[in-house]
């Protein structure tokens, strides 16, 4: 968003948001923040990608529909791929916040004179709260992260998620726990503004559609079980700027730089990111990085996403395909011309998902993808980068597919956490028409077949060519 922006407006932003993080830091009601929390990768904040959320977490800016305003446009279907909210931590890194805490607590230079508070706070205040059957399971904030994006949406959208319309919006999720409890959290957040008293969930549990990537073989025996596919965040690990951060942290703590691994330096950059997504707290474990520290870190999480679950490889992307057919299936129905008796097509579809759902769908659809891939050598040249995961796979982070009826036919915009994205190869307008979107990927909708890009073999079903 910032970097469409001419040199000149930057300079204004900036001063601007000076002036408003003045104006936050002597607000009662904005907690502090770590200098570091837009650097989280997949466990930053939505609110630290959309900082006017933490003003207001229910400010919706309406001006993000763009349709041509000469056309008189109406929204006429929504479908929204939704990440879930603030989750706990997996056990495997529940396990490595053990062993770092063990070993801060044990070997740093404990109560030496001059040594920082924070040090003190993590060896005599803080405790290990975190136990293993929290396992990545939805936390509170997690609920309300997909509440309030609803109750936005609401108010973005009033003709469609609206009360009359809730027995016609279909919703959709993976089968894991923290996905379900989102889906149940976003109608919650829907009849909560509506002021239902007892709240009603009906929703589709289905891993064919949000988790495709268990379901591709060519993903999981090319990338998943294939122990080269990851190299590069393999040589970012162990290289030079990881060496840094590793050696800045091990000083601050008064450790020997040998008793630190790169997961350890990962688990207290992570348990930072934890504390302030679970319990809005500044935690002293913020203070063993700077922000330099905090971008090398950003990086080695980009990297393994970027090779991982989007271009990195090919079949990441086209493990998608099932989900770009349905997304697209969903918008041809509802852009199709009607017959007065027939029945109005659903006007939402809300998909509840994983960050692994959003990327490779992202990927196909050819956004983020920088000319030079991210590599463990070219991390200074990388910094201007579009693929950053912080700002793309938040909790809670969304795309939206818009479709409006407009006088020359129907329309496509996408907004990516609630800002407007242009679809690339269709970059002269935010919302081009329909027919002109699916001419760009007339290759996919005529393709991108899931049997015969994942099993390899001929396709299981016809191109789709559903108009
Ligand atoms: C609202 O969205 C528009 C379009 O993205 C943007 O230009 C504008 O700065 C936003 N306004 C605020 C107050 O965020
Ligand atoms: C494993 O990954 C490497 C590096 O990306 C790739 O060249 C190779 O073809 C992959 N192997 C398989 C079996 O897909």
């Amino acid at each position: 968003m910032f970097s469409l922006l001419p040199p000149r407006s930057t300079l204004v932003v900036a001063a601007l948001s000076l002036v408003l993080s003045r104006l936050s830091c002597s607000s009662l009601t904005v907690p502090d923040v770590p200098h570091i929390a837009t650097y989280f990768g997949t466990k930053t904040r939505y609110e630290d990608v959309n900082p006017h959320l933490l003003r207001d977490v229910l400010s919706v800016n309406k001006s993000v529909l763009k349709p041509p305003p000469t056309e008189r446009c109406t929204p006429v279907h929504l479908t929204a791929v939704i990440r879930h909210g603030s989750r706990y931590p997996t056990v495997k890194n529940i396990r490595r916040i053990q062993k770092l805490s063990e070993l801060v607590r044990r070997e740093a230079s404990r109560g030496s004179a001059g040594s920082a508070s924070w040090l003190q706070d993590i060896q005599s205040r803080w405790e290990n709260w975190y136990t293993e059957d929290m396992d990545g399971q939805l936390v509170m904030k997690g609920r309300d992260d997909l509440r309030q994006l609803a109750q936005r949406l609401s108010v973005l959208f009033p003709s469609l998620l609206s009360e009359e319309n809730l027995r016609r919006i279909s919703l959709r999720s993976s089968s894991k726990h923290r996905c379900v409890s989102s889906v149940e959290a976003f109608q919650e957040g829907l009849q909560q503004l509506w002021r239902r008293s007892e709240v009603q969930y009906s929703h589709e549990v289905d891993d064919e559609l949000m988790r495709f990537f268990e379901h591709c073989r060519g993903y999981v025996e090319g990338v998943e079980k294939n122990r080269t596919a990851l190299l590069e965040v393999e040589k970012f690990k162990h290289g030079e700027e990881m060496e840094g951060v590793k050696r800045r942290m091990a000083e601050r703590l008064g450790l020997p730089h040998h008793r630190l691994t790169p997961d350890l330096v990962e688990a207290a950059f992570f348990l930072c990111s934890y504390e302030l997504s679970i319990k809005s707290v500044h935690s002293p474990w913020c203070f063993l990085f700077d922000e330099n520290d905090a971008k090398v870190l950003e990086y080695k999480s980009d990297l393994k996403q970027y090779w991982k679950r989007s271009h990195g490889h090919v079949i990441s992307s086209l493990s998608s395909c099932p989900l770009f057919h349905h997304v697209f299936r969903t918008l041809d129905r509802a852009g199709r011309p009607r017959r007065s008796t027939e029945a109005s097509p659903e006007p939402a579809s809300i998909l509840v998902g994983h960050a692994e759902t959003l990327l490779p769908l992202l990927s196909l659809l050819g956004l983020y993808k920088d000319e030079t891939p991210p590599t463990a050598n070219n991390y200074h040249t990388q910094q201007g980068r579009s693929f950053r995961t912080s700002l793309i796979v938040p909790y809670a982070a969304n795309l939206l597919f818009v479709l409006y009826d407009c006088q020359r036919g129907p329309r496509l915009q996408l907004l990516i956490n609630e800002s407007p994205v242009r679809f690339p190869g269709l970059e002269a307008e935010d919302a081009p028409l329909y027919r002109d979107v699916r001419a760009t990927y007339r290759h996919l909708l005529d393709g991108c077949d899931f049997h015969s890009e994942c099993e390899g073999r001929p396709g299981g079903r016809g191109p789709n060519t559903e108009l």
